[in-house]
């Protein structure tokens, strides 16, 4: 498995594999790997020759008060994870290379789908996810990039990005994947206490009562967002928001229209925020 560490070597790498008549996936993550990023890579590899992974905690998408310096780095176990994987790359830049010191800052942000939700609680964090992805997607200009579907409002900006900036790549949204019980893997559970722990698994049996409910015939968006909600209080979470919501756009959605609707919830456990959602 290759080490990459600058742009220069990732790009004649890039130009080695098209000279090969091969193609690229890219799996762009901040580390600290788990099955989830491991399921992410496997999906590259079925829709491409080479599978590339990208390790690299983005201080752009992190607001001041945010974890960016507690972020977890642990690089020897997600090299050795990469490698069990079967990864061909990893790319693992310095902060200067993807924000050398002198360059002029650019902003990609994507208004519509980024006014609500995470947005006005994380500001400019969608901006930061859009600069770094967009500076990815355009060094190594790969076949498809693989995003998982944890972080939905992300995964549709960043969609619409692609779309917008007519960049070369075909977006794969991989399914969110699960503990045995169902909490969400995230890079974020190792923050939570051995009782947070239990409580956090109010998240998906929220979504659970909410596609019962679903399945049953209910549509209304109140009476699915109000199971939801007594699951999150019944588990002691603090609720930013469980809601319903077209998948497209994420407007707020006031029926359930079946293959048109995502439950999203993002509730905090302790001080860990904790996101999961189900499409409908
Ligand atoms: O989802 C993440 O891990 C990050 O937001 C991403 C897409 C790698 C950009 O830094």
């Amino acid at each position: 498995m290759f080490i990459l560490r600058c742009a220069e070597e990732t790009r004649a790498a890039r130009a080695a594999i098209r000279r090969a008549g091969q193609t690229l996936a890219l799996v762009p993550t901040m580390g600290a790997l788990h099955e989830g990023h491991i399921a992410l890579a496997l999906e590259g590899k079925k829709h491409a020759g080479h599978v590339w992974l990208t390790i690299f905690v983005n201080p752009m998408q992190f607001g001041p008060h945010e974890d960016f310096h507690k972020y977890p780095r642990p690089v020897e176990d997600d090299l050795a994870r990469c490698r069990e994987a079967g990864v061909d790359a990893v790319f693992l830049p310095e902060v200067a290379t993807m924000y050398p010191p002198n360059a002029t800052e650019v902003k990609i942000e994507v208004p519509d789908l980024a006014k609500d939700l995470e947005g006005p609680v994380r500001p400019g964090h969608f901006a930061g996810v859009c600069r770094v992805v967009a500076k990815l997607l355009a060094l190594t200009l790969p076949e498809v990039a693989v995003f998982g579907m944890k972080d939905y409002q992300q995964l549709r900006i960043i969609e619409a990005m692609n779309v917008d900036l007519m960049l070369p790549t075909r977006i794969l949204p991989h399914p969110i994947v699960r503990e045995a019980d169902g909490l969400a893997k995230s890079s974020r559970n190792r923050y939570l206490s051995p009782n947070e722990r239990l409580r956090a698994l109010g998240i998906s049996r929220a979504l659970d009562a909410c596609e019962k409910l679903a399945q049953s015939g209910e549509t209304s968006a109140a009476v699915l967002e109000d199971a939801m909600v007594r699951t999150l209080v019944a588990h002691a979470l603090a609720i930013d928001y469980a809601t319903l919501r077209d998948r497209q756009t994420l407007a707020p959605a006031e029926t359930l229209v079946p293959g048109q609707s995502v439950a999203l919830i993002t509730a905090r456990c302790g001080t860990t925020r904790l996101l999961d959602n189900r499409e409908l």
